[in-house]
């Protein structure tokens, strides 16, 4: 298939275009380099430089008879969704709009859309399935549920059918070493712990170790990119072979706390990861599992690559490499 993505320079995305050119598909990338990177590009795809909110740009990359539309473009950063909700608004909402706005009008009519856990909030129940009320704890929740809603909407409308993702905590790196470009000033987790062993922070601050979990620390289901990313070249196998729209979560249902990543880092890296416990961040909850069933039934997949070695191991390779770059 002739498949566009927005923001496959990405972390996530640059893992999605390579296992997309992988299995044959034609892959163009559309991104703007705010936060992709131009080592993340795969030599094999076609690259357009070019921002959601410019509707020059939007509207000459998607006028090529693309057959699907994966979109990741957004910012994503839940602590900074809440210092700059204008910014949020306008690259998550407006940005998408503009998206989505250019399949109906080049009639592009299978659209993957990468969400998030945080649509969910705080948590009523354990394994979260996607049942569960969507009461976003940040703004960053709140962008994707709306893009949710309009997506839905859209596929009322027009000949549109979607596949909407919601990615649990993304993390680990390409096992064949492909992708070695690392996140800017990352706000998650383990890219933290990571710049840590290398030296390039003194410490990581751990929030809050009162939760009510084995440690006392924050668990959290981590999902290898490479397992997020099988999920959705079968979901577009599933849009085109069902013809119908999917929501699923994208999570093993298993969770590691923050000292289980830390040790860890610590034991592949055989670096010291330093530490201090400070107050616990507004809204964390205890702990954030997903039910991956759906994903199972529907779509027959399952993480293969989210094991806590895998995923520690596998991101250390290019954090170890890359201090010395
Ligand atoms: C993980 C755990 C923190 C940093 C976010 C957002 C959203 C989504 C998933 C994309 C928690 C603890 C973290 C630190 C810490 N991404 N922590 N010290 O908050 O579960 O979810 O990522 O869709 O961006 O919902 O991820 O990596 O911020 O935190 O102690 O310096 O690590 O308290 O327990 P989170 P996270």
């Amino acid at each position: 298939m002739k498949i566009i993505v927005t923001g496959g320079a990405g972390y996530i995305g640059s893992h999605i275009v390579k296992d997309l050119i992988d299995n044959g598909n034609d892959v163009t990338i559309f991104d703007d380099l705010s936060t992709g990177k131009l080592e993340n590009i795969d030599s094999r795809s076609i690259f357009i430089k070019g921002n959601t909110l410019n509707l020059v740009d939007v509207n000459s990359a998607f006028n090529n008879n693309f057959d699907a539309l994966i979109h990741l473009a957004a910012f994503k950063d839940a602590n900074d969704s809440m210092l700059n909700m204008v910014e949020y608004s306008n690259n998550n909402i407006v940005g998408s709009l503009n998206i989505m706005n250019a399949c109906i009008k080049f009639g592009i009519n299978k659209v993957v859309l990468s969400s998030t856990a945080a649509v969910y909030g705080l948590p009523n129940y354990l394994p979260i399935d996607e049942m569960h009320p969507l009461n976003p704890l940040n703004y960053y929740g709140e962008t994707k549920k709306i893009i949710e809603n309009t997506l839905q909407w859209y596929s009322r409308c027009y000949n549109l059918k979607f596949a909407i993702l919601r990615y649990f905590n993304a993390a680990g790196y390409d096992s064949k070493n492909r992708i070695k470009g690392l996140e800017i000033n990352p706000s998650n987790l383990i890219p933290i712990v990571m710049e840590t062993a290398i030296g390039k922070r003194k410490k990581i601050e751990v929030f809050g170790n009162d939760f009510d979990t084995k440690d006392g620390t924050g668990i959290r289901d981590y999902i290898h990119v490479t397992d997020l990313s099988n999920a959705h070249l079968k979901s577009l196998d599933y849009l085109v072979n069902s013809k119908k729209n999917v929501i699923i979560n994208l999570g093993t249902s298993i969770g590691y706390s923050v000292l289980d990543i830390i040790q860890m880092t610590e034991k592949i890296s055989n670096k010291k990861v330093k530490y201090s416990i400070v107050d616990r961040r507004i809204g964390d909850p205890d702990s954030v599992l997903a039910s991956n069933q759906l994903a199972k039934d529907i779509l027959e997949w399952e993480p293969k690559h989210s094991d806590l070695d895998n995923l520690i191991r596998s991101t250390w390779v290019v954090y170890n490499e890359n201090q010395f770059r």
